[in-house]
């Protein structure tokens, strides 16, 4: 029982706060063991600094509460038991690290280092060499007489890891320095994972089936601690020098007046020289307005960085004005560091929805307890498709990872095992639209569900509309984008047959729509109701049935009802229509609505006239595969097209060889030198043009 039982109730602040902190220094040693020596944090790391500074606060209000084991009186993580203990020369130092700052934040920085040394207000500008805050680890480099021969880690400040090993596999560390060579160099930096390695790695493991890594950091920090420095070697790492510890002769003097380094950027360039890569992002800047601006010009360039950064660093140039500044507990007082907003932070799933996009496509997103992260408040989070959502196994009233990286679609990065409570359903997709109730398929090796529904589904309307009003489908010009969009939202369009129902003075009622032009469309309309089977068919967006198919299936039925009525081995009787696109064409047709649909617009006017069926190519070029390339002289791509599929060609997109022959015109390029390669027969449009006469 502590003695504040004795005297308090349970309400007092003191007994409340002693408790607190004692969960706090448990929970914290716990993710701090998870992140430091098993490299497997469960927590984001806002979510870490946040109890950490909660007990830091507690503990300065109540310094009773201190107790020199707490997590707060050791920074670092311990010495594992397979590396070998350095105790580093000169201490490994961290910066004075402040959060919740804005570019303007960089003002205070110089004001201070100004007062510090007690700069009139008329003394110039002080400059800075502004870096970026790497999100690695840091690592401390010995070379002796030139050769590297130790890397250790930073450990606690005072005492680290001996990682040569694995350090020596990063090709971007020189194992000998270039040019002339101090008998005694310390140089200091941070070792990262690019996100592309860290995407491929990833990649890898996932396909070995092995575990993927959280984030780059963890990745590097992963790869730099493996017992086994042959994997370490397989683990793509890079570095960045920025800091010298220690640069000495033979009889340990300080080299750094003999080699000319009087300031950082000194520094940063001898690095360069000797071999070791420096950010092309660290600058010399005048003052504090130069911070602001480096500040403004980092955080918009920050998501596309090749690699992960957490804020900024800004260091006083002049090396004997950092001495002067000198230290403030073991912080140096000419550096400061200013974060960014996280990235990622801790929510919890209210639930799993599936919205439908413009094509149909099904995407489950997660509904989240509001969360700022980012910049932003999220409350919505994609879970992509369901591979995704099933490999992270987010379920509803999980705690997940959230992340959301600037303008990117925030997306639930992983899930929170431990915390799960109670019997939580594993997600499954919809086997049917949530938006229409048509059936929602997922194709093989296609990673999506998407809505049957077409031009019936609402969310799909606009989208439907567009393509059924294109210039190939029923050629209704005029029909774009925004008036689709104002037709839809006026409630003027539900389904497509009412595109022929539209009235003058509904038009003529719309934003930027005048009586002429509303009339014009509705004569657009008029025309486009007479029309052919292929362009009908090609209009109802039936998915896999693209212009060419659409020609395909009109030639060798003839009518719609005869297509209408086909089952599978009928369709898959005509030219060029595998299962798939049997299974899509059937699927449309099956359901009642559409058939429906189809129905209403025939009865409002659309019409074509039925030919008879073609069940064998007939015409000139009956079973021809011809390609089309450069401009010709007189007919149009389209002109030509159509003509040569008139005459049973099938046209092409590009050269093989069963290609029977290439037609091509001025500016023709590698599809004609590919025809050469192949040896396929080139004509011209003049010689096209007699081939098909003589064939009519
Ligand atoms: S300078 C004495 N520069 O941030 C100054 N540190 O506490 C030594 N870091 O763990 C550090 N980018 O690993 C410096 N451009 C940069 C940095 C940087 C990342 C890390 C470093 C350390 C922490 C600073």
């Amino acid at each position: 029982m502590s003695t504040g039982d004795l005297f308090a109730s349970d309400a007092d602040p003191r007994d409340q706060a002693a408790q607190e902190a004692e969960a706090l220094r448990a929970q914290l040693r716990h993710h701090g063991h998870l992140y430091y020596v098993l490299d497997a944090p469960e927590l984001p790391d806002a979510a870490y600094d946040q109890l950490f500074q909660r007990l830091q606060a507690l503990e300065a209000q109540y310094p009773e509460l201190l107790s020199a084991d707490s997590p707060t009186q050791r920074v670092g993580g311990a010495v594992l038991d397979g590396f070998a203990s350095v105790v580093h020369d000169v201490p490994m130092l961290s910066i004075r690290t402040e959060t919740d700052t804005t570019e303007m934040g960089a003002l205070d920085f110089d004001r201070r280092m100004r007062k510090e040394l007690e700069l009139r207000d008329e003394a110039p500008e002080l400059a800075y060499v502004a870096e970026l805050k790497f999100d690695g680890l840091a690592m401390s480099l010995r070379y002796e007489d030139g050769v590297l021969v130790r890397a250790a880690t930073r450990g606690d400040g005072a005492q680290g890891e001996d990682v040569t090993a694995n350090v020596r596999t990063i090709g971007q560390i020189p194992l000998r320095l270039q040019g002339e060579a101090p008998v005694l160099l310390e140089v200091r930096g941070e070792v990262y994972m690019a996100r592309a390695d860290f995407e491929a790695l990833n990649d890898a493991q996932r396909q070995r089936g092995d575990k993927t890594f959280v984030n780059p950091r963890n990745a590097a920090a992963g790869a730099v601690r493996q017992l086994d420095s042959r994997i370490a070697a397989q683990r793509p790492l890079s570095f960045f020098a920025y800091a010298l510890a220690q640069v000495k002769d033979a009889s340990g003097q300080d080299l750094s007046a003999a080699l000319g380094l009087r300031t950082h950027a000194d520094i940063l360039a001898r690095f360069q020289a000797w071999g070791f890569p420096v950010s092309h992002w660290a600058r010399v800047v005048q003052g504090g307005a130069g911070l602001v601006a480096y500040h403004q010009e980092v955080a918009t360039a920050r998501d596309a960085l090749p690699f992960d950064i957490d804020g900024v660093v800004y260091k006083v140039n002049d090396l004997a004005l950092q001495r002067r500044l000198g230290f403030v507990s073991r912080e140096p007082r000419w550096a400061v560091a200013h974060k960014f907003p996280a990235q990622e932070q801790l929510t919890t799933v209210l639930a799993i929805d599936v919205q439908v996009g413009r094509t149909g496509k099904l995407t489950p997103v997660a509904k989240l307890a509001p969360v700022f992260v980012g910049g932003v408040t999220v409350t919505n989070a994609t879970l992509h498709n369901e591979d995704e959502a099933r490999r992270k196994d987010v379920r509803v009233g999980d705690t997940v990872v959230v992340r959301r990286a600037g303008d990117v679609i925030p997306e639930v990065v992983s899930v929170l095992l431990d915390k799960r409570q109670g019997a939580s359903e594993v997600f499954t997709m919809p086997h049917a639209c949530p938006v229409c109730g048509s059936a929602a398929t997922r194709e093989p090796e296609e990673a999506d569900y998407r809505c049957t529904g077409g031009l019936y589904c609402g969310a799909q309307r606009k989208e439907a509309i567009l393509h059924f009003a294109s210039r190939k489908a029923m050629d209704v010009e005029g029909l774009g984008d925004k008036l689709v969009d104002q037709l839809v939202e006026a409630g003027l369009i539900e389904h497509l047959p009412d595109l022929y129902r539209l009235q003058l003075d509904q038009l003529a009622g719309l934003e930027r729509m005048g009586e002429k032009s509303a009339q014009n469309l509705l004569d657009v309309l008029q025309t486009s109701k007479s029309t052919t089977l292929a362009r009908f068919l090609y209009a109802l967006g039936i998915r896999h049935v693209g212009e060419t198919t659409a020609k395909d299936l009109a030639r060798h039925f003839g009518g719609l009802d005869a297509l209408m009525a086909a089952d599978e081995a009928a369709l898959l009787a005509v030219r060029d229509v595998g299962p798939t696109v049997a299974a899509s064409v059937q699927t449309f047709f099956a359901q009642m609505h559409n058939r429906e649909m189809v129905q209403a617009l025939r009865e409002v006017g659309v019409h074509w006239s039925e030919q008879a069926p073609q069940t064998e190519a007939t015409g000139a070029l009956a079973g021809k595969t011809v390609v089309l390339t450069g401009s010709l002289p007189t007919l149009s791509r389209d002109q030509a097209k159509a003509m040569l599929e008139d005459a049973g060609a099938k046209v092409s997109g590009s050269v093989s060889k069963k290609t029977d022959f290439v037609v091509a015109g001025s500016e023709a390029g590698s599809k004609l030198d590919k025809a050469n390669s192949l040896g396929v027969p080139v004509i011209d449009e003049a010689q096209m043009l007699a081939w098909l006469h003589a064939g009519s």
